[in-house]
């Protein structure tokens, strides 16, 4: 069982890099083989919309996209982790989002090698775990009609400075216990 976790905040070991980490912690634990792909250390330029891809499954700019796709296939379980910026995913993730064009074809019929089950981690500023919930439930089917197989989420609340995930010790348990089903 592979569970690559994929995650889209441009910080720096900030809370979202923590949360999806401590979900890949469960799964290894859990006997998975994992991977980290963090998209801001990643060469991921703008889709441009140019269709290519929908026709070939290939996409004409060569770039570090074609490594994440790869990973992607090549793995069970992926774990999409953003941080919330203005109530959405962070530019960084919706950039990696509208690169996956690729797996559909012009039938929209999925390019996914296999069953992929998708799992999402989440960290926002806001105290509220309810106020971004109609986006997930929205955001999510987009992987859906991609193809994956939806998993549930994990998700911090209040996270601010990048150290304050650290002191929740519920939600690090519960995304290690996520982890931990993800990988059985
Ligand atoms: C540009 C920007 C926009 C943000 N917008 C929101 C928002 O709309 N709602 C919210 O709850 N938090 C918002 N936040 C806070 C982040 O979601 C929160 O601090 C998150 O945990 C940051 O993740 P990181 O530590 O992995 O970078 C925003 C942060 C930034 C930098």
């Amino acid at each position: 069982m592979k569970i690559l976790g994929i995650e889209g905040s441009p910080r720096k070991d900030g809370n979202t890099e923590k949360l999806v980490k401590q979900v890949l912690a469960g799964a290894h634990e859990a006997g998975g083989r994992t991977e980290f792909l963090k998209l801001a250390e990643l060469s991921i330029n703008y889709c441009r919309g140019c269709g290519s891809c929908r026709a070939t499954g290939q996409c004409v700019i060569e770039d570090d996209m074609d490594r994440a796709v790869e990973a992607i296939q090549q793995s069970d379980v992926i774990v999409m982790g953003s941080p919330i910026y203005a109530w959405q995913v962070s530019g960084t993730t919706k950039v990696f989002m509208d690169r996956l064009c690729r797996l559909l074809t012009p039938e929209y019929k999925s390019r996914l090698n296999g069953p992929k089950k998708i799992a999402f981690a989440y960290t926002q500023g806001n105290p509220d775990p309810n106020l971004f919930k109609p986006y997930f439930d929205y955001q999510e089917k987009v992987y859906a009609f991609l193809g994956f197989t939806l998993a549930g989420r994990v998700q911090a609340t209040g996270t601010r400075t990048k150290e304050d995930i650290l002191s929740q010790d519920q939600t690090l348990s519960t995304a290690f216990a996520f982890g931990q089903e993800l990988a059985t």
